[in-house]
């Protein structure tokens, strides 16, 4: 491999305490900190060669020339990162998920801490973990949980240099599995940036801040504890909490489909007959069931059998984005 050319590779995560809404939309500074667990197995792996031939930045996406969107967005996260690190001349990007495209998981917290963490390996610099994961966060919020391994807290903070994420606890720490239920593999029509600039239109978003520190708390202290009970209490009333706002906002986003509610109801009832599971959802329609790594088997086949669920994914804690060598 070149001199200024590198790989890394970056899990998505999925957030217990959810992100929705900034304080400054520029610097994506959250109006609360949130709590995630990297999937294991689901990753993106992206290629940076900062080459001083080329006269812009190239994208190659899943094999293919990018649209001109998402080269865009790459282009703009590069150049902050030339801006800030003092980095040159132009980068050809090669990236690629492992998990299928389209199926409605989110990939841009695994693409743009990959990008960040090649980028900055490329460019020869050292940069230490809570940097890169400032820097990821500029790409996209939740790419800065993408960053440090398994358990992963992200600090709200008032400037670009406070607002970043750190490890609370190793992938080995709780078997927990994300058994992910997929009922639209579309892409999302309302892209989270939008949603975030719109969340403080909603009158429930200042209740939902209010009490976002204490859920947090809640629930680092039931992961910590191995407390699945008061994990699954505090983890739906978050998810419940973004979406009465996504709901309520102006314009309303809803992300469900008939078939979200379904499998909402089903892990409830599934919990009252004895399996440790609960549900939680991103700014999409399908439904990530949290559960012990006991049940994980029992949830797969049962989510397998309701109506509307088109794929079932699996995923277990995963470690942080590092710099590897690829395979081909
Ligand atoms: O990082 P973004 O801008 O894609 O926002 C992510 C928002 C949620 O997935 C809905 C919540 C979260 O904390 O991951």
């Amino acid at each position: 491999m070149s001199e200024n050319m590198a790989t890394a590779r970056a899990c998505a995560n999925i957030a217990f305490i959810k992100y929705w809404g900034n304080t400054d939309d520029l610097l994506r500074l959250p109006v609360n900190g949130s709590l995630s667990m990297n999937l294991n197995g689901l990753y993106a792996e992206t290629t940076v060669h900062w080459d001083a031939t080329l006269c812009e930045d190239a994208l190659i996406l899943n094999g293919k020339p990018a649209e001109d969107a998402a080269r865009q967005r790459v282009a703009t996260h590069l150049n902050m990162m030339r801006e800030r690190l003092g980095l040159t001349g132009f980068a050809a990007v090669e990236s690629q998920n492992n998990f299928p495209m389209g199926a409605g998981i989110a990939s841009s917290a695994a693409a743009f801490a990959a990008l960040t963490v090649a980028a900055a390996q490329a460019g020869q610099l050292e940069l230490s973990e809570r940097e890169l994961t400032t820097l990821a966060r500029l790409g996209s919020g939740s790419a800065s949980r993408s960053v440090p391994t398994g358990f992963v807290e992200w600090y709200a903070g008032e400037t670009h240099e406070e607002s970043y994420a750190e490890s609370f606890a190793p992938p080995e720490h709780w078997n927990l599995v994300d058994v992910i239920a997929v009922v639209s593999g579309e892409h999302k029509a309302v892209v989270s940036a939008r949603g975030h600039q719109t969340a403080s239109t909603s009158d429930l978003q200042p209740a939902r801040v209010r009490g976002a520190a204490e859920r947090l708390t809640v629930c680092k202290n039931a992961i910590l504890n191995r407390d699945f009970a008061a994990f699954a209490e505090v983890v739906e009333y978050d998810s419940n909490l973004m979406h009465a706002v996504m709901m309520t906002s102006r314009p309303p986003l809803f992300y469900w489909l008939p078939a979200t509610l379904t499998i909402m109801q089903a892990v409830r009832l599934w919990r009252t007959e004895g399996l440790s599971v609960c549900y939680t959802l991103d700014a999409g329609p399908n439904v990530h069931c949290l559960c012990l790594g006991d049940d994980a088997q029992a949830v797969e086949s049962r989510l397998q059998g309701l109506p509307g669920v088109e794929k079932v994914l699996v995923a277990r804690a995963g470690h942080g984005a590092e710099v590897i060598t690829p395979t081909s």
